[in-house]
């Protein structure tokens, strides 16, 4: 990643300026753009697709403002070397730009990199362990703060934490020779989590979330910049599109539709100049798995994957987060009858071709986080705090399909779905459903009683 130069930096940083002016990369145009649509003398807007226009410079476009065909990927360097160990047959993609022409060895991310632990996680986790007095369960706790985790970037003022991180990983890649993976959650959708309300987030499309929205990618485009010797690997927006499959009869997520194609396509194509790769969360087996929904969904995932040009740091789908379905249950849960995909497996071999038919090569990670015990709930639908749920599989890119490149730990287990406080504002009544947890804390707040069953329940034990 040495050969991010002066150019890279230059796409990195311009962005954070794209909504006060119309500067040489900053966005001109798109759907749901309020923004000024005229570029700064000597740049073009130039429509990269429906949700997406960029003043590009005029010696780099045809000349017409709706010829361009990509935007500009970067590679690390590091990915010309990196080969799959689960057979994917992504292969070599080449992606032409206005700006820069770049080769990315699309094979497997995780192929080769250690990922690392998210220090806020394990603290979460130490501070946990230390307050359980069985010992045996004490330590078993402990031993969860080694698990590589993601770190969800839940809320604007999360960001900067995210140079800590990168600098950390960057520190320990230095010292140890190992290279690092860092894993993060892109989760501040304005109107988020529109058709529950437990994760309802900070942005309000009504009050100028969309572009609050672009400011919170463009820091976080900026820090990943500024450490550009560790890889980064992100979850895109957990429920998000998957919502616009079979939600849009929610009024929130219909009035959302655009807005969060918007949104996305902005992180795509933003996280991919800094060479970030990128899974989109594609629910679980049990949501989009359906026969009526799964087509459906590969139209949107393949039309999004599109609208970022095809970037090949657009790498596939993640499915399950913060979920509990089983990757191969042994026998279907009762509640899974009459979805033929009835588990994370059966739903990803099942999505893959369907992707692939509509132009996405896409390949998965699987959350097993709290997948460790099966058979736990009432109906499919429940997600919240669901009781008996043990840690799961550890992750690891040793998967029973080409399609996965990773077994991956998304939801920190021990930080709560939702409250069952049915006086808070984000309470949601899936929180006090007969196989939720209660009491329970506000979403993404430490649940310790919630974490010493996922200890207890393990599966593998810890
Ligand atoms: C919450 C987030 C939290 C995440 C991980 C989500 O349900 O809304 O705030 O960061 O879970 O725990």
């Amino acid at each position: 990643m040495s050969k991010f130069s002066t150019l890279l930096a230059l796409l990195s940083v311009l962005p954070a300026l794209s909504h006060a002016q119309s500067a040489v990369y900053a966005q001109c145009g798109g759907i749901g753009w309020t923004g000024d649509t005229t570029c700064v003398s000597g740049s073009v807007c130039t429509v990269l697709n429906d949700y997406y226009s960029q003043c590009l410079p005029s010696s780099a476009t045809t000349g017409s403002t709706s010829t361009v065909a990509s935007t500009s990927t970067v590679t690390p360097t590091s990915t010309t070397s990196v080969s799959t160990t689960t057979g994917s047959s992504t292969g070599t993609a080449t992606s032409t730009s206005a700006t820069s022409t770049s080769t990315a060895a699309a094979g497997n991310p995780f192929a080769g990199y250690e990922m690392y632990p998210s220090p806020l996680y394990s603290s979460e986790v130490a501070a946990a362990a230390a307050a359980m007095t069985d010992a045996d369960l004490a330590a078993k706790a402990a031993s969860v703060a080694q698990i590589p985790t993601f770190t969800w970037l839940d809320t604007v003022a999360k960001v900067p934490s995210l140079g800590d991180l990168l600098a950390n990983a960057t520190a320990l890649q230095a010292s140890s020779g190992q290279k690092q993976i860092v894993p993060i959650v892109v989760y501040d959708l304005p109107d988020r989590d529109c058709a529950a309300k437990a994760s309802n987030g900070e942005f309000s499309i009504a009050d100028g979330g969309e572009q609050d929205y672009y400011g919170y990618i463009d820091q976080i485009v900026a820090q990943i910049e500024k450490h550009p010797d560790v890889r980064v690997v992100a979850v895109i927006e957990p429920d998000s599109l998957a919502n616009l499959v079979t939600n849009l009869s929610v009024e929130k997520c219909a009035n959302a539709e655009t807005t969060y194609k918007a949104c996305v396509t902005y992180a795509l194509n933003q996280l991919a100049t800094v060479g970030v790769y990128m899974y989109m969360d594609a629910g679980h087996a049990g949501w989009l798995g359906w026969p009526a929904n799964i087509q459906p969904a590969a139209t949107l995932f393949a039309e999004m994957y599109q609208s970022a040009n095809s970037s090949p740091f657009v790498r596939g789908l993640a499915t399950n987060v913060a979920n509990y379905n089983a990757l191969q249950a042994s026998s279907p849960d009762p509640i899974t009858q009459g979805d033929p995909n009835y588990d994370e497996l059966l739903y990803i071999e099942a999505l893959g071709p369907m992707l692939s038919s509509a132009g996405f090569p896409a390949q998965f990670i699987v959350d097993q986080g709290r997948a460790g015990q099966q058979n736990l709930r009432q109906a499919w639908g429940d997600w919240c705090n669901i009781k008996g749920a043990g840690f799961g599989m550890r992750p690891t890119t040793d998967t029973p399909s080409s399609l996965i490149d990773a077994i991956v730990w998304v939801k920190p287990g021990g930080e709560s779905d939702g409250t069952s406080n049915s006086s808070s504002p984000r309470f949601d009544s899936t929180c006090s459903l007969s196989d939720a947890t209660q009491p329970a804390p506000e979403a993404g707040t430490w649940f310790q009683a919630y974490f010493e069953t996922l200890v207890s329940q393990a599966n593998p034990s810890l």
